[in-house]
């Protein structure tokens, strides 16, 4: 069957202008919009530009606008969608060409809040630091972040001010946190408690329906706030 796509188009080097583009294009019933960027590029327009790597959902690479809802390109499925498909760049994320876009911010935020385990204890001599069943099965709903942006580029606080941690950065903090192993809350304090920390959150949600794995930030967020609170009491 054909589909028609409209692709944002944008190379800074060049455009004075970001434009549309229109495909259209033969496409299986089985195709993701992931496979169909690639028919375009591979066949069509070898100047396309987008991120991609794994194809199977987990590497968090091709999260784009697609008809206005933050997805991954691998996961979602053509067929699942009618009429004319609209593939625009994560909002807020400086565009380097077309559906590519600059995440070195989101990174950035997310080292600020040190997402690894802080342990201060020494560890066992003869085993690794053990975790409870129970303990381990409180960080589910956290460690299934993929890091793709999706959820922070649909954040109208990351969208007035980068500075803003934001939701996978914070949903981050809250795995380790969170965790019955770490001892790092201290080392996290700086980033969390401050004016671009856990406090700039409006609880507006779209992180919670733009998140392709499902997952919830906002009450990672709310349940950070409570752990700060608890620790100033
Ligand atoms: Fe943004 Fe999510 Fe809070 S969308 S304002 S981080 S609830």
């Amino acid at each position: 069957m054909q589909r028609t796509f409209r692709i944002f188009r944008f190379n800074p080097a060049e455009d004075q202008e970001p434009r549309y583009e229109t495909f259209t294009i033969e496409v299986q019933e089985s195709w993701t919009i992931l496979d169909a960027l690639n028919e375009i590029k591979w066949r069509h327009d070898g100047t396309l530009t987008y991120r991609r790597s794994c194809r199977h959902g987990i590497c968090g690479s091709c999260a784009m606008m697609i008809n206005g809802v933050n997805d991954l390109a691998c996961e979602k499925q053509v067929a699942q969608i009618r009429g004319t498909i609209t593939i625009e760049p994560l909002k807020s994320f400086p565009i380097v060409r077309d559906l590519l876009v600059d995440q070195e911010r989101f990174f950035e935020n997310l080292r600020l809040v040190k997402p690894w385990l802080i342990a201060r204890t020494p560890p066992p001599t003869d085993k690794e630091r053990l975790q409870s069943p129970e303990a381990r099965k409180l960080l589910d709903g956290t460690w299934q972040c993929i890091l793709c942006g999706a959820c922070t580029s649909s954040c109208p606080v990351f969208w007035d001010n980068d500075n803003f941690l934001g939701p996978a950065a914070l949903l981050k903090a809250f795995r380790y946190v969170a965790d019955s192993r770490d001892e790092g809350l201290d080392a996290r304090l700086e980033a969390l408690d401050s004016k671009y920390g856990v406090w700039r959150c409006h609880t507006v949600f779209n992180c919670v329906e733009a998140c392709p794995k499902a997952l919830n930030p906002t009450d990672g967020i709310v349940q950070l706030r409570r752990r700060l609170i608890s620790e100033k009491l």
